[in-house]
């Protein structure tokens, strides 16, 4: 015996329709009437949707109420008078995924029961599956994301490993980029990318001799120059990039010694002739310098390096980037390490 499918079907009407369908078709409808002048939907969609017009009933209204609540994918068969071609279309526009006129007869209506069932299918299926891509590019995108901001931590810490054999510098300095950023009103992406390629700011010191970087004491005027090319060095290494990120590394790496004054490093630009990410940097890289304990120098309390900060104001940094990072002084000092917070 052929097995016969059943479909649980909905049928709005306002007489009850013949829905006897070819007997070898392989497929029964399951039933249910809702009244057609308040049909009261069920949560989830049946198989097949049946809506007849007419008698008081407007298919395109009942069928747009329908899928509104169930999604395009429940298969709709919109049972029209004959002829009346501008009902047809509205049904159609409302979602309808096929339409046939009365009478309706077995043979005819199943094969089109058939049809915008499968169709129908195909739809769910469809949508499914777009489903299911974004949540694979979702965490494709979240997985390159970690892996790029491992990378990144790790490629800083290069710069920073034979300067004062810890990460932690670039992190900090990282934070406080993160904070200005946000304040000044960067975007959130905006905020990660600037504290990601601001980690890579002194990458150049690995171009710098171990005599004058790892020096204990005061570097000679010409040591000093030698030190300043950590930022050309770093310009160096990241020039020409295809990755966003690593542009934006090259511009910090080139620009964190600029000041606002033009009395910076390597090229004295001077205020907005600055990138602003230079900018940033700048105030965040001095901020975590003067709060950590360097061989050659003690922790600065946060209230002498807030001193430094409001000292520095519109003479060695952008005074929008100090202004911002005094505005959320206790997440900056949140930041700072332990011992010298107070
Ligand atoms: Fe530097
Ligand atoms: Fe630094």
């Amino acid at each position: 015996m052929k097995h016969v499918r059943e479909i649980p079907t909905i049928v709005v009407a306002a007489e009850k329709p013949d829905l006897r369908l070819d007997p070898h078709a392989g497929i029964s409808l399951a039933v249910t009437h809702l009244d057609p002048v308040s049909p009261h939907w069920p949560i989830t969609g049946p198989g097949l949707l049946v809506v007849v017009d007419g008698a008081g009933v407007e298919a395109s209204a009942c069928i747009a109420d329908a899928l509104r609540l169930w999604g395009r994918s429940v298969p709709v068969l919109a049972v029209m008078r004959p002829g009346d071609q501008p009902a047809m279309v509205e049904a159609l526009r409302a979602g309808a995924t096929d339409v046939i006129a009365m009478p309706l007869e077995p043979v005819v209506l199943a094969h089109r029961v058939a049809n915008v069932i499968a169709q129908g299918g195909r739809a769910e299926l469809e949508a499914h599956y777009e489903k299911w891509a974004a949540a694979q590019v979702e965490k494709v995108r979240a997985a390159l994301e970690a892996q790029e901001e491992e990378l990144v931590e790790r490629l800083a810490r290069v710069g920073e490993y034979r300067d004062s054999d810890t990460g932690e510098h670039v992190q900090r300095m990282a934070r406080y980029c993160w904070i200005i950023a946000d304040e000044l009103g960067f975007d959130k992406e905006q905020c990660r990318f600037l504290s990601l390629a601001a980690q890579m700011h002194d990458i150049g010191k690995v171009g710098i001799p171990d005599g004058i970087l790892r020096k204990n004491g005061r570097l000679t005027p010409e040591e000093f120059e030698v030190m300043k090319r950590h930022t050309l060095i770093g310009q160096a290494m990241l020039r020409n990039s295809r990755s966003p990120l690593l542009r934006l590394a090259e511009i910090i790496s080139v620009t964190h010694h600029e000041r606002w004054d033009g009395s910076g490093y390597p090229f004295g630009l001077e205020a907005e002739v600055i990138p602003i990410a230079g900018r940033i940097a700048a105030v965040a890289d001095v901020f975590d310098a003067v709060t950590s304990a360097r061989c050659y120098k003690g922790a600065w309390s946060s209230a002498d390096a807030r001193k430094e900060l409001l000292a520095g104001r519109g003479t060695l940094f952008d005074p929008a980037c100090v202004d911002a990072m005094l505005r959320r002084w206790d997440e900056v000092v949140g930041v700072i390490p332990q011992q010298n917070a107070a």
